[in-house]
């Protein structure tokens, strides 16, 4: 018969709890970083699931809808996670001093887990600030090293999302051709702000200005017309979506409203909501160590809360996501769309 307590392993689970010292608020300490590895193994469980979804070739409505719920339950977490650092706030720099100096030399840059849900995700090697100069990597065992090379090795979201919109037939419909109109409009849309820079009452700074601003809008939208310096910018890590992905994202984005493109842009907006939940934790996260530690180095000897800061800049995994709104257009420049091409995208899937 199923019995609570044995179901859910209580004794294993309660039983881990082995403060180093007899300071009261190391309990807090522990659970809650062991709350929060529980927490990133349902992360895990979920991006292991939308990670097989996006593997099929061909996604059908419904695996859509399961992936969107499998990306917004990792947002509810992520939301938990970031409570939790409130939580561990309640204890006060004295009481951490009172057990600190047993905890060195770990440190929560060595959770295994927190690289697998990076990885996952997209987080590349070559995108990471190095640690002590030095592959995060260096500062696990052997064994959970050969886990976290594994989960680099693999497919992750970002290459699979990439993968994803790429295969997307939207960009060409019978006689339109998305891409041809987009360019079209954005030409109309920049001569017609500057027609209306021109004609407005600006002194000579002004008008200089905001003609310089129409001109940086212009280069800046040569460098997504332009094929061959997209391509460039991506070989450089400034973009890191393929170029047709690129361009799906910007079309799902620009069409969010037809009722075929209104799942994949959840899926899209989910996905950014993911990195920008990620990137909360960390600012707390630094922020709670500003306050526990100020600028002193950490028990794993970074430097501290100037490291984290850093990577809660630079640790994004859908970049281009997060820039794509430099490109949309007010709807009423928007071409329109051929009668057809608002159909399930599974039909439309080749
Ligand atoms: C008093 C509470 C805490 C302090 C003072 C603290 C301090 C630090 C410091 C200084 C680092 C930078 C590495 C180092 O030099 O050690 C770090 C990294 C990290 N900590 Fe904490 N931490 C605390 C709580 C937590 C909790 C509750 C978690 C939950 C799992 C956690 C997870 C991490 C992770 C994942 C990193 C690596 C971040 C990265 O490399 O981007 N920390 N922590």
């Amino acid at each position: 018969m199923t019995y609570y307590h044995s179901y859910l392993g209580l004794d294993e689970l309660l039983s881990a709890q082995h403060p180093l010292s007899s300071a009261h608020e190391e309990m807090l300490f522990i659970i809650t970083h062991q709350t929060h590895e529980l927490w990133f193994k349902q992360i895990l469980h979920e991006l292991e699931s939308a990670k097989n979804i996006l593997a099929q070739h061909i996604l059908p409505d419904q695996q859509l809808l399961l992936l969107h719920s499998r990306l917004r339950r990792i947002t509810e977490i992520q939301k938990v996670l970031i409570a939790q650092i409130r939580v561990l706030e309640t204890m006060t720099p004295m009481e951490f001093l009172d057990f600190r100096d047993h905890l060195n030399p770990a440190s929560g840059f060595q959770s295994m887990q927190f690289r697998l849900v990076e990885n996952t995700l997209g987080l590349t090697r070559d995108t990471r600030i190095k640690y002590k100069k030095a592959h995060y990597c260096q500062f696990l065992t052997q064994e959970h090293q050969s886990i976290v090379n594994q989960a680099e090795l693999e497919p992750n979201i970002h290459q699979l999302v990439d993968q994803w919109l790429a295969r997307l037939p939207i960009l060409v419909y019978k006689d339109f051709d998305f891409w041809k109109q987009y360019q079209h409009s954005v030409n109309q849309l920049l001569i017609q702000e500057e027609k209306s820079i021109r004609i407005a009452q600006l002194n000579e700074t002004e008008l200089q200005e905001r003609l310089q601003s129409v001109q940086n809008s212009r280069d800046s939208f040569r460098t997504i017309f332009e094929e061959n310096i997209y391509n460039e910018h991506l070989a450089h890590g400034k973009r890191r979506l393929s170029y047709q992905a690129w361009k799906a994202a910007l079309f799902i984005n620009l069409y969010r409203d037809t009722p075929a493109f209104q799942m994949p842009f959840q899926i899209l907006s989910l996905l950014v909501d993911i990195d920008e939940l990620l990137t909360s934790w960390r600012v707390s996260h630094s922020l709670m160590v500003h306050r526990m530690l100020g600028l002193k180095s950490g028990t794993g000897g970074s430097s501290g809360y100037e490291y984290l800061k850093a990577t809660a800049t630079y640790h994004k995994c859908f970049p281009d996501l997060f820039n794509i709104s430099e490109y949309l257009i007010p709807k009423s420049f928007l071409p329109s769309l051929p009668k057809g091409a608002a159909l399930s995208l599974t039909t439309m899937d080749s």
